[in-house]
């Protein structure tokens, strides 16, 4: 159900049930007054409450294992906030933004805005997640374009040496804005020190196995797996131009 969008100011945010959402899923004192700190220091002036998604009935634009991502209002421009949880499995977000300026670096991925310990603040992308873009993309040639460049996207990160690590499945992952580009998300399981393997996994999540898969052939032709396989194999062992332009023909795009 999407809720009406709260802005709510940053005075008022050690308040509940605000503060339980800055310090999900437990506030403590000392950990409040910390964040609200940490908030001010990187410039937030509010919050916005908007989104899809929910967290202790307030609205947000996501809910992970590791972060609840926000709207944040700096000075008059909006911002994506995620919030580190207090129950994380990381102390931190600074691997999360290293990966995500290399990202960057390739155009790929939200800018970095900043980082602190907490908090990792980036570009808002307001769109939808794919597979809901996609249920409402009737153009075929539209599609194509898209997955043309999540691929290119995808490529370059392989090229720079940055492997996602979430794309063999990432309903969650992609984004498409209003001027439909898509924009890969989530740097936090990311690394520079195994083999990049974003083509092929982006492949195996929109052309192999799933239901994206299945409703991605539905709306620009089914392809034959075993076709896209082999060249998959192909620039598994050798990423070049060619291989990659190989892969793009056989996944029809
Ligand atoms: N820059 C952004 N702009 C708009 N929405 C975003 C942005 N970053 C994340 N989101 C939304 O928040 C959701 C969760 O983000 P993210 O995947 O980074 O969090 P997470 O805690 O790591 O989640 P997960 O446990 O699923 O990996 C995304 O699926 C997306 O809907
Ligand atoms: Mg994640």
């Amino acid at each position: 159900m999407l809720k009406k969008a709260m802005v709510i100011n940053l005075e008022k945010l050690g308040e509940e049930p605000y503060a339980s959402v800055l310090c999900y899923p437990k506030p403590s004192k000392a950990e409040l007054k910390s964040r609200l700190k940490e908030l001010q220091l990187l410039r937030v002036k509010a919050l916005e409450f908007k989104g899809e998604k929910q967290a202790f009935n307030i609205a947000v634009l996501g809910k992970g294992c590791v972060g609840i991502v926000v709207i944040v209002h700096m000075d008059g421009e909006k911002a994506a906030l995620k919030i580190r949880r207090v129950d994380a499995d990381r102390t931190e977000m600074q691997h999360e933004a290293e990966m995500l300026e290399k990202a960057n670096s390739v155009d790929v991925g939200p800018k970095l805005l900043r980082v602190s310990r907490n908090f990792l603040l980036m570009q808002y992308i307001d769109g939808v997640l794919f597979p809901v873009w996609l249920e409402g993309c009737g153009e075929k040639a539209q599609v194509r374009k898209v997955l043309r460049d999540v691929l290119r996207q995808c490529w370059r990160l392989d090229k720079t040496g940055l492997d996602h690590g979430q794309l063999s499945h990432a309903p969650k992952h992609v984004i498409i804005n209003q001027k439909d580009q898509p924009f890969i998300l989530d740097f936090e399981s990311a690394s520079i020190n195994r083999k990049p393997s974003n083509v092929t996994s982006i492949c195996q999540f929109l052309f192999i196995s799933g239901a994206v898969a299945v409703k991605v052939a539905e709306k620009i032709g089914k392809r034959d797996k075993e076709t896209i396989i082999e060249p998959l194999r192909k620039y598994k062992k050798d990423s070049s131009r060619e291989n990659f332009e190989r892969v793009l023909t056989v996944c029809g795009l």
